[in-house]
């Protein structure tokens, strides 16, 4: 690699704040994946659990990307607190915001428009994030208690998903996950 080359890669090399909501750690798959995928287009990626720092200083990032599960039909409302508290400043740099759930594992929920829960969320904010994503989460049956595997399965039952309390199934499309930190990387 040329001197020159060298200096434009550090011109264009943007710091990216990742910052995201998780209950049983897919999300946080999900962000590991994007920031590896964002990394090797020369960015900088800070990945931040907004239950562990949700003050984080956005000043630093040149861009900001928040993603969340959804529990029983909402998001945290960590996350809700943490866009309404730095709404201004979110609309002031490129942002995205994306959504994992387990409703968007069918085609016809899978996109921003159409699923129910980002559809929701967006009237629910004032911030416009510049990206939007959904992603078909995880059901880990081993890995729930009692209560919450028991009213999984019936939801499952009743949307005709799989009911098996053995079942680890990953819906999600690590294509489009990669498609979106592409996107993110270019935005
Ligand atoms: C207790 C519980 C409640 C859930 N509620 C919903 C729901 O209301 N709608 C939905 O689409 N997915 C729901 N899910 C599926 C999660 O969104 C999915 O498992 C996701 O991968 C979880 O991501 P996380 O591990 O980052 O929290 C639920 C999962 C659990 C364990």
């Amino acid at each position: 690699m040329t001197f020159a080359s060298e200096i434009s890669k550090t011109e264009k090399m943007a710091r990216i704040l990742i910052l995201y909501s998780s209950t049983d750690g897919h999300t946080r798959k999900i962000c590991d994946r994007l920031k590896e995928v964002i990394e090797r287009q020369a960015h900088q990626v800070t990945l931040v659990s907004v239950r562990d720092e949700p003050h984080v200083d956005m000043k630093p990032f040149d861009k900001i990307v928040i993603g969340a599960s959804i529990r029983y039909g909402k998001h945290s409302p960590l996350v809700v607190d943490f866009i309404n508290s730095n709404e201004r400043i979110l609309d002031t740099k490129s942002s995205a915001f994306f959504s994992v759930n387990i409703v968007a594992r069918k085609p016809e929920k899978n996109r921003p428009e159409t699923n129910p829960y980002m559809r929701r969320f967006l009237k629910q904010i004032s911030w416009h994030p510049g990206e939007l994503a959904v992603f078909a989460g995880k059901i880990d049956y081993p890995r729930y208690g009692l209560f919450d595997r028991s009213a999984i399965r019936l939801i499952m039952f009743m949307t005709k998903g799989p009911t098996d309390p053995k079942a680890v199934v990953e819906f999600t499309d690590w294509q489009e996950v990669e498609a979106f930190g592409r996107l993110i990387s270019q935005m």
